[in-house]
């Protein structure tokens, strides 16, 4: 499923077109018009009269003679045009040449600006190009069949090293992001904690990453009680997946990704009914997105110090299983009442939470498929966003918009932390009304991000549930969505 993108001033023959429109433009006005033949050119003109593209328009002409296609995409009017609507527009692209059988097109590309706001421009455009073209086919006979696209030629007057570079790197990134899809969307048979580290290893390899793995005497004696609690229900014991990558100064103090990695959460004993429990295998979405955020900036090179730490278990409910009103003693000492088995992500990630302060951090993110309440607050759109820290809530949010993997605040307000007071234990792991599952989730993560001296290190936490799978109208294949891998390369690159 890799994409070849070409720059190349002429096409070569007989490739079908992807025409780029804005609404109100005209068919025959498209810069790559000129290198149709006589014919061709002929009959766009005659027809062309009586057809409008609009914006959002997917619109496909079969030349006469050869054997080839022209895609015309319809953008906004040019004012109303944006780095968002270029990333749908390319995936639209991408979508519909598959949907026609079209391995190769081309486009017409120029510089957009600046050299940066080129290569940033051109980076969005190929690494949306890629994640439209990924679909998960690892378990279906005849994949051979599938067309994907292979080649985008990428026309313009004067070949630009900026859009070149633009496009490579967001081949990596899109290349990343498809990867963080496959695992996440592998079924719940196939996913364990162990091959969940052992992808973390494998995905090492190669780089500059050093990756350990905790097993379940190490993370025992480490004290680390939340993550042996919920564990204790599965056959598959627990691991601790860390993922160090020093690309930075020596006394630079890292950024740590820390990634919710529940292979599948059936709720334990308080089991999820049945269509709760039907996509459950993607509870590790968060844990696949700090793995392939660290390869990312490992693969580009990014001279930071990067930490991604994934506490890895599966919960199920069994003999063994941890039951509510067990009360589970964390790393940091402080003990956890458990309600609810089914609020398991909150108890795991109170440990890695914990343990990230080791490593003295300036910032620590973490990202997990945390709550269904995070879904009724905002649907799928967006991911939820929760942070002490104003200035971070600003910063998340515009990289948010840049990327594309959109983030919006919900309170974090220690006027939530009486919902979870325990009974018997330091704090309860759901609240105690109904409401609000969103913020009182957040706010349990929050006690374990600081202590009696306040705040431990900077703290964003992001609940990523709305956007753990595709939606329709997206132009990404079903399954999960790859959220936020984009968001946490350029808070990485940025940061
Ligand atoms: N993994 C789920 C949350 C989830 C639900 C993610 C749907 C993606 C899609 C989480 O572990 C969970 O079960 N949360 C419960 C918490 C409740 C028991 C307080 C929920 O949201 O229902
Ligand atoms: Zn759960
Ligand atoms: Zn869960």
């Amino acid at each position: 499923m890799r994409i070849n993108f070409k720059l190349a001033k002429n096409p070569s023959p007989k490739i079908s077109f992807v025409f780029f429109i804005f609404e109100a433009d005209k068919i025959s006005d498209q810069p790559l018009f000129k290198f149709l033949n006589k014919t061709e050119s002929d009959y766009i003109k005659n027809i062309s009269a009586s057809i409008k593209i609009k914006y959002k328009d997917i619109k496909v002409f079969a030349l006469p003679g050869e054997n080839r296609k022209i895609i015309a995409i319809g953008l906004p009017k040019e004012k109303n045009f944006s780095g968002e609507k270029a990333m749908f527009a390319m995936r639209m692209a991408v979508w519909a040449a598959k949907k026609e059988k079209i391995a190769e097109f081309a486009f017409w590309v120029c510089p957009v600006g600046s050299e940066e706001k080129t290569r940033e421009f051109y980076e969005s455009i190929s690494l949306n190009a890629v994640t439209a073209n990924f679909e998960f086919i690892k378990y279906k006979s005849g994949k051979n069949e599938h067309v994907f696209v292979r080649e985008i030629q990428a026309i313009c007057a004067n070949p630009d090293k900026n859009i070149a570079e633009g496009f490579k790197r967001g081949m990596t990134i899109g290349e990343e992001i498809n990867a963080c899809r496959e695992l996440a969307n592998t079924p719940g048979g196939d996913m364990t904690p162990q091959i969940l580290a052992n992808h973390a290893k494998n995905d090492s390899r190669g780089t500059k990453i050093k990756t350990t793995i905790f097993d379940e005497k190490k993370i025992k004696s480490l004290g680390m009680g939340g993550i042996i609690g919920v564990s204790k229900g599965s056959a598959e014991k627990p691991r601790f997946i860390i993922m160090e990558y020093w690309g930075g100064q020596k006394n630079e103090k890292p950024v740590v990704l820390v990634g919710k990695g529940v292979t599948f959460d059936t709720g334990g004993l308080n089991l999820k009914p049945d269509q709760a429990i039907y996509e459950m295998h993607m509870d590790m979405s968060g844990g696949s997105a700090v793995i392939h955020s660290i390869r990312t900036a490992a693969r580009l090179g990014l001279k930071k110090n990067i930490v991604a730490i994934v506490p890895a278990v599966e919960n199920m409910p069994s003999g063994s299983s941890y039951h509510p009103g067990d009360v589970l003693k964390t790393i940091s000492g402080k003990t956890i009442e458990v309600l609810n088995t089914d609020a398991e992500g909150r108890i795991i990630l109170a440990d890695a939470l914990s343990y990230a302060k080791k490593y003295n951090p300036k910032l620590v993110v973490d990202v997990a498929t945390l709550t269904g309440a995070a879904i009724v607050a905002l649907g799928q759109r967006y991911t939820g966003l929760f942070t002490p820290d104003k200035k971070l809530e600003e910063l998340f949010r515009k990289l948010g918009e840049e990327s594309g993997d959109k983030v919006w605040p919900l309170p974090l307000s220690e006027d939530y932390e009486d919902e979870i007071k325990g009974t018997f234990g330091d704090w309860a792991n759901v609240g105690k009304t109904r409401y609000g599952g969103a913020t009182t989730a957040a706010v349990f993560l929050w006690q374990f991000t600081k202590d009696s001296n306040g705040q431990l290190y900077p703290w964003v936490h992001l609940d990523i549930a709305p956007r753990m799978t595709a939606i329709e109208g997206e132009y990404l294949s079903k399954g999960a969505a790859g959220a936020p891998v984009r968001l946490l390369v350029k808070l990485l690159e940025k940061f």
